[in-house]
């Protein structure tokens, strides 16, 4: 046995093989152990001098073993392999596409000089609705429409001109406000965010989406600006030749307002970006910017629509699947 023991010992190339050679040999049921058990079976005259045998096997071994163990533990693991074999990667995770897809666009409108703003994702209603000049008889504030928060929302949210309810904001447009409440025009800004609405989830809808809002604030600020802007926006992310239709449309916060529809020659359709138009005058006054003086132009588009388009993604549910697949390939 001590032979076939140090044949197994100096086979022994890694800590995992050290570990299953003790086990064999010098474990709790190992050979060794083995032999001891069977010492009772030996005649009583010859038992002193086969435990001696057994006993010297037993700390030759563990010599052996524990030789090799420093021997191991000195050279690790690296006992024939190939040091200069490079390393397992381990995976690295990316941004989601559709940061990915909000910072071209921060990136793009930055470019044309707009900077970012941010707001709440909890709103009050004066945010959402009232300063956005959408009255409490609004069908927009009906509370199957929206998701009202339970701390605030006592009885109806409508007609009670109770302007202290918290909702999930409905529109990125409420961003609008907090911006010009804190800083006076001239403004250029892109605000991207998260918005909800209690809408059944389909192919191209979910409860919650992302909206690229825009505001321009300044003196002589007129509809051609917008549509130039919309236009040159186009152009740079979806290609030079992309065609861009405004259609007449009512939004309560701006007048003139139109919809915004961008031409698709693979698909043969139109397919809608989202609203925009001339800032109301009443919003202005809500947020004591004289309208004689400034004038200015919104837009809100969605965003999981601009990214569908331009990365031929179909079902905007994969959006928030986490399918590991789906997001690898972008
Ligand atoms: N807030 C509107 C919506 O969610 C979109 C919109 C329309 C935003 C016109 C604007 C605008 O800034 O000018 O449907």
């Amino acid at each position: 046995m001590q032979q076939q023991a140090n044949a197994d010992l100096s086979a022994v190339r890694s800590a995992a093989e050290l570990e299953q050679f003790r086990v064999r040999y010098l474990g709790a049921k190992g050979a060794v152990k083995e032999l001891m058990t069977l010492l009772g079976k030996v005649p009583k005259d010859q038992r002193p001098a086969v435990g001696q045998r057994v006993n010297g096997l037993r700390e030759s071994l563990t010599a052996a073993f524990e030789a090799k163990k420093s021997q191991i533990e000195s050279v690790g693991d690296a006992i024939g392999t190939d040091v200069t074999e490079p390393g397992a990667r381990p995976p690295i995770g990316r941004r989601h596409i559709l940061m990915q897809v909000i910072d071209e666009l921060v990136e793009l409108f930055g470019r044309m000089g707009f900077t970012t703003a941010a707001g709440p994702e909890v709103e009050d209603e004066f945010h959402n609705f009232v300063a956005l000049n959408i009255p409490p008889s609004h069908p927009a504030r009906d509370p199957l429409d929206n998701y009202y928060l339970a701390t605030h929302a006592h009885g109806s949210a409508m007609g009670s001109g109770d302007e202290a309810k918290y909702l999930l904001r409905t529109q990125t447009s409420t961003v609008q406000i907090r911006v010009m409440e804190r800083q006076k025009p001239p403004i250029r800004v892109v605000i991207p965010g998260r918005v909800y609405r209690p809408d059944t989830h389909d192919d191209t809808h979910l409860s919650m989406f992302h909206q690229l809002e825009a505001l321009v604030v300044d003196k002589n600020v007129t509809m051609v600006d917008l549509k130039s802007t919309i236009l040159q926006f186009v152009h740079a992310y979806f290609g030079a030749e992309t065609k861009v239709r405004f259609r007449p449309s009512f939004f309560p916060f701006t007048e003139p307002s139109a919809e915004c529809d961008v031409w698709f020659e693979d698909r043969q359709r139109w397919i809608e970006l989202g609203g925009c138009g001339m800032v109301h005058p009443n919003v202005f006054k809500a947020v004591g910017i004289d309208p004689e003086v400034y004038s200015g132009w919104a837009f809100g588009f969605g965003i999981e629509r601009i990214a569908m388009r331009k990365y031929g993604i179909t079902n905007i549910r994969q959006f928030v699947e986490n399918e590991i697949r789906f997001l690898r390939q972008f």
